[in-house]
């Protein structure tokens, strides 16, 4: 299928819709986004974001400078002259575990009222439960003026936080879900420029292939977490296990990081939402119910571990390295670092945190952490070290210098990232997350003379 350039509206500028317009304008299209927050378009209009993502502000001020992207807050001209219009808006996860589709069905609204007297293609982008694509439908035909030309498709977004440029630039794949030819046509030209292969469904197929991914990688972190807890009672090591698992192909090694557990934007409401689904359409998912329960306990049993390692908590002096919820963000949302935090505080240690990027948003949310100004100040005089995100400066930091700044050498490792003798040999006493083997069956690391 030949490239078309369209005419594109993107509806929201979070994540999602921010990246999408942009590598959509990248590959050649004219792209508006739109948002009803004028504090964001602003910011937006000034060259700058409201978040935090690698590569993001660069590809935005290039595409920008060729004139292919520009943002506004009027949805109805945007929508009207669009020949393609993507929403990317919110769907937070309400108290019962649905998600909140308010947000959808509002611009579904709003486009209906602003849609041109041109065929037009409303793409739902967000994550959103199956059907909603139907009811996405229907809101439009019954707001639009009467003989409005339109269809809805599903294109479901896979892009990681921290990695969502290189991830959308260039997918493992492209779903778009449509029930109408004439809709498939418009999405294949559009997405021509991509290499990637493009698997063309039902709208509910699409719908459905988005929250079984994310539910699958769920349901793989919490195998391996499972399995983490099988290796600490037998004494053997889930970093060896995983890797040697990983190399069958049919596995494969992704995903398989025991650690503290998933959190994030997506997993844990996704899982949710698809559950929730499933039970409503008259299907038990117990499966990835199960995949919640092991989450939530591995965050639960890390907390009893630093527990443990402290013995008394209160004024325990303890450095938190990485707060948002992988590395690479600044997205605190289902943190494990503010759950931790949280509990830390509550018994009365003294917690001092440190991360590269995520330390403004942390201070609104949990005024009393003290915040560090690198990775090394945190741990002067600590009784513990956490490690809770991953973040390549404290993989690669000078654990000796650490060692020798700290009251007393404990560092439970969230994430498995260090190697267990090598810590021991600075003197480290080293608690990880399923390394029986090199920990002993109490899951503990000490270094000769160390022992208690
Ligand atoms: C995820 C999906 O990867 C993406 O396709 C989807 O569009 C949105 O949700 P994201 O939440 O940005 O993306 O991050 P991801 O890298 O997938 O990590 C999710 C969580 O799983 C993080 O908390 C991470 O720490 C955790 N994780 C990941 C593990 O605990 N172990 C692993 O092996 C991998």
């Amino acid at each position: 299928m030949a490239f078309v350039e369209r005419r594109i509206a993107v509806v929201g500028t979070g994540y999602v819709g921010l990246v999408t317009g942009a590598v959509l304008a990248k590959v050649g299209h004219r792209v508006t986004c739109v948002d009803n927050d004028p504090a964001k378009v602003r910011i937006l209009e000034a060259g700058k974001l409201p978040i935090y993502e690698p590569g993001l502000e660069a590809l935005v001020e290039d595409v920008r400078t060729t004139g292919r992207l520009a943002f506004s807050g009027e949805i109805a001209p945007v929508v009207g002259a669009a020949e393609v219009v993507f929403i990317c808006v919110g769907t937070p996860p309400l108290p019962s575990g649905k998600a909140d589709l308010s947000y959808i069905e509002q611009v579904a609204r709003d486009i209906a009222r602003s849609l041109g007297t041109h065929y037009t293609v409303v793409v739902e982008k967000s994550t959103v439960p199956v059907h909603t694509g139907m009811r996405v439908k229907r809101t439009i035909e019954r707001h639009a003026p009467a003989g409005a030309r339109f269809d809805v498709a599903s294109n479901p977004e896979f892009l990681a936080e921290g990695t969502a440029v290189r991830d959308a630039l260039a997918p493992n794949r492209i779903v778009v879900g449509v029930d109408s030819e004439r809709a498939r046509v418009v999405m294949e030209g559009l997405y021509a420029p991509f290499a990637c292969p493009l698997i063309v469904t039902g709208i509910e197929s699409a719908e459905i292939i988005k929250h079984a991914s994310n539910s699958f990688l769920a349901l793989k972190i919490s195998y391996i977490n499972a399995v983490a807890r099988i290796c600490e009672l037998a004494g053997a090591d889930v970093v060896q296990v995983a890797r040697g698992m990983g190399l069958d192909e049919r596995i494969g090694p992704h995903f398989l990081r025991a650690g503290i557990g998933y959190g994030g934007s997506c997993f844990p409401k996704d899982v949710d939402a698809f559950g929730e689904i499933a039970s409503e359409l008259g299907y038990e998912f117990t499966l990835i119910r199960e995949a919640q329960r092991i989450n939530a306990e591995q965050r639960t049993r890390f907390i009893r571990k630093i527990e443990d390692a402290l013995w008394v908590v209160k004024d325990k002096r303890v450095a938190l390295w990485g707060l948002s919820f992988k590395p690479d963000t600044d997205d605190l949302r289902e943190a494990p670092a503010m759950d931790i935090a949280r509990w830390l505080l509550d018994h009365g240690a003294v917690v001092r945190a440190h991360d590269p990027v995520a330390m403004d948003k942390a201070r609104v949310l949990l005024p009393k952490v003290d915040y560090g100004a690198d990775p090394y100040a945190v741990c002067e005089g600590a009784d513990a070290l956490v490690l809770v995100t991953e973040w390549k400066t404290y993989i690669e930091a000078d654990l000796g210098r650490v060692r020798a700044a700290m009251r007393h050498p404990i560092l439970l490792d969230g994430r498995n990232v260090f190697d267990p003798a090598h810590v021991v040999a600075l003197g480290f006493e080293y608690h990880g997350v399923g390394r029986g083997a090199v920990a002993g069956h109490d899951g503990v690391v000490r270094g000769p003379g160390r022992g208690r």
